[in-house]
């Protein structure tokens, strides 16, 4: 079978298609024919061998698909073989077959394209966990969004109204990013340059915010903590630069200003608690089946052209979600 391999730390010259030998699944475990793999920041974490991500070369990357169940490893009870599927794989999901665990493996409703539901296991799991679990979002509530035009912010962008809704604000790394927030949801989509606490000041009226998902490792914690209005919550989730991640600031910086900073990690929970990323990758499904929920998607016609959009998304030039087709789907 085919699947993309990342030969050696770097860019797209080290990722090649190549024939690898088709898994099978272990006790508890599914294989899947995938139809499409969605891309993520961290497939370039990997690649660009951020320390904690990957576990050697070669790499076979890819954590998020949609297919069918090909086969059922023993012990697997309430999936049936043909069943359309999106799955958390145990990595190397970008490949014709791919295992995953049965417990972070759902079904697709009827009517919902695998190519949509390609986005939900990580993408859109995480975006609606980030601001259900970690970020305790209330309607109502005013959110800024680091990071806006990517496909997580894109995602959040999309779920705050259907959580009750609230007010946005969307940062972006570059000026000429603020137009695809502006297309991806965000009322108010500022560059991160000196003018950005002023100008979520003016337009919180000099509240602040209540909640911030900021996926810049340490970067923006100082002016994030800055921003927030009194019971504000900090999300950590990510660390798209790469840069070494500081110590938190003084518990009494908190204490005095009521505010709480929290993490989140998909992979940490679909470890340790898999059930919980499951029913949120159900619940947006739903959503999708439902008529209201649609993320834009850019869809890559084969495993070949993963590496130069990987590239985009290392460069930051990346726009909301890509996902890309593998195998037959329907
Ligand atoms: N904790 C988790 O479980 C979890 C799960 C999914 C995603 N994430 C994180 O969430 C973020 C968004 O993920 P995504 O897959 O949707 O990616 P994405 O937002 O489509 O692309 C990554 C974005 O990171 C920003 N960025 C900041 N510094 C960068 C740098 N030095 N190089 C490249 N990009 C940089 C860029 O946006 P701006 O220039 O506009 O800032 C870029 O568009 C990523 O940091 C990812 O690691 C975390």
């Amino acid at each position: 079978m085919r699947a993309l391999v990342m030969t050696a730390p770097g860019g797209s010259e080290n990722s090649v298609v190549a024939e690898v030998p088709e898994p099978t699944p272990g006790p508890g475990e599914v294989a899947i024919d995938v139809a499409y793999a969605g891309l993520n920041f961290v497939d370039v974490m990997t690649r660009r061998g951020d320390a904690g991500y990957g576990s050697g070369w070669p790499h076979r990357p890819g954590l998020e698909i949609s297919g069918t169940v090909r086969a059922l490893g023993p012990g697997v009870g309430a999936l049936t073989v043909g069943d359309r599927v999106v799955a958390v794989p145990k990595g190397a999901g970008m490949s014709e077959v791919a295992i995953a665990n049965a417990a972070s493996t759902v079904p697709v409703p009827e009517g919902v394209p695998l190519l949509e539901a390609a986005a939900t296991p990580l993408g859109l799991a995480t975006s609606l966990l980030l601001l259900t679990e970690a970020g305790r979002f209330n309607p109502g509530n005013t959110v800024l969004v680091h990071s806006a035009s990517g496909g997580i912010g894109s995602a959040v962008a999309q779920l705050v109204p259907l959580l009750g809704g609230g007010r946005l604000i969307g940062t972006v790394g570059r000026p000429e990013k603020v137009a695809e927030a502006e297309r991806a949801g965000y009322p108010v989509a500022l560059p991160r340059d000196a003018g950005l606490a002023e100008a979520v000041r003016t337009a919180t009226d000099g509240r602040g915010v209540d909640l911030i998902l900021d996926p810049l490792g340490t970067t923006a914690l100082a002016l994030d903590l800055d921003l927030l209005a009194p019971g504000g919550r900090v999300v950590l989730f990510g660390n798209a630069g790469g840069a070494a991640i500081e110590a938190l600031p003084p518990t009494s910086r908190l204490i005095r200003g009521n505010l709480t900073i929290s993490g989140f990690s998909h992979r940490g929970l679909v470890a340790a608690a898999p059930a919980r990323v499951a029913a949120a990758t159900s619940r947006v499904l739903g959503f999708i089946a439902d008529g209201q929920l649609s993320l834009p998607l850019t869809e890559l016609p084969a495993l070949e052209d993963i590496p130069t959009a990987h590239d985009l998304l290392a460069e930051g030039r990346g726009t909301g979600k890509y996902v890309a087709r593998v195998g037959g789907s329907r």
